[in-house]
């Protein structure tokens, strides 16, 4: 198998959770105390070994592009001023990591997204795809733990979380036979049940490692009754031919694309600075 180097940031969504503050910014860029969200998924990427971007953008979202631009005057005016720390902040992406971006053109859904990466991935090349809404802290890298087990079962591997009954139905949702450790081979997919019809509680988030001929699954796949392409229904496709592996995460997950996720992951960084900490405590009495 090819060494996974290419991952896929959909990034087309319209973000209408975060209205207005989307209406010019995009939701990837909002901030997690002083660092955009959009950073900490190519951060992740980038240590697992990822060495192609490529973002799948809307017409909203150049800003995605600027903020991985070097700056070469301002960095070079921070360190005439002896600002290295601030220079360093510049820092957003290393130049030998190739970035693509590519228009999603309409946003019909996280599987036309996806697909509109297909010309940059060889046959029989796997990728990733990163759901940079998915904030995560964990103490192992989620890209490369998925990566390791992609490449050990030689299939089509995702991220699972257990969520709660009241939320499941806003998910993809697997069935499994059996667990062993943190893996399981993925006997059922459904989009979106709900908490009755869901074979489990664990919901599928936004890390994945995909084999190229999901593409054509993709291109197969109907458009649901909101006129989005499932990545689900192609996932179930590939299931049934390849087989396909969750993996359950270890770590925290904040779901940043809904508002209640986005401040406790806020909260939950600021936290951990000594400063912040004692400053939130104070305020809160
Ligand atoms: P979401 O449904 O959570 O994102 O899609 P959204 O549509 O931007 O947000 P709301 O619901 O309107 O607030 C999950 C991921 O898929 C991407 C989003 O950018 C997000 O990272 N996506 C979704 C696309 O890239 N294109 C789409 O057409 C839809």
């Amino acid at each position: 198998m090819k060494k996974i180097t290419k991952a896929v940031f959909p990034v087309g969504g319209m973000g209408t959770r975060f209205l207005p503050a989307t209406k010019s910014i995009p939701k990837e860029l909002l901030p997690i105390i002083d660092k955009p969200l959009i950073q900490y998924a190519v951060e992740e990427a980038v240590e697992a070994g990822i060495t192609t971007l490529i973002f799948i953008t809307s017409a909203t979202k150049h800003a995605i592009s600027d903020h991985f631009d070097p700056m070469p005057d301002l960095r070079a005016h921070f360190i005439n001023q002896g600002k290295h720390q601030l220079a360093e902040k510049l820092d957003t992406l290393p130049l030998e990591i190739k970035r693509v971006f590519i228009p999603q053109g309409q946003p019909l859904g996280l599987g036309h997204a996806v697909l509109q990466a297909e010309s940059l991935i060889e046959e029989d090349e796997m990728f990733a795809v990163i759901l940079a809404d998915d904030f995560i802290e964990a103490p192992n890298n989620p890209l490369s733990c998925l990566i390791q087990h992609a490449q050990q079962g030689q299939k089509a591997t995702i991220s699972v979380e257990q969520v709660a009954a009241d939320r499941i139905s806003s998910y993809g949702v697997i069935g499994t036979a059996s667990w062993q450790g943190d893996l399981a081979q993925v006997s059922e997919i459904i989009e979106k049940p709900s908490a009755e019809d869901a074979p489990s509680d664990y919901g599928v988030i936004g890390r994945y490692v995909l084999p190229q001929a999901l593409f054509q699954r993709l291109r197969e796949t109907h458009m649901d009754r909101n006129q989005e392409i499932q990545l689900t229904d192609a996932l179930k496709q590939i299931m049934t031919e390849q087989g396909l592996q969750a993996v359950k995460l270890s770590g925290q997950r904040f779901d940043c694309g809904s508002q209640d996720g986005f401040v406790l992951a806020n909260l939950h960084v600021a936290m951990k600075s000594p400063e912040l900490a004692e400053k939130i405590r104070q305020s809160l009495g």
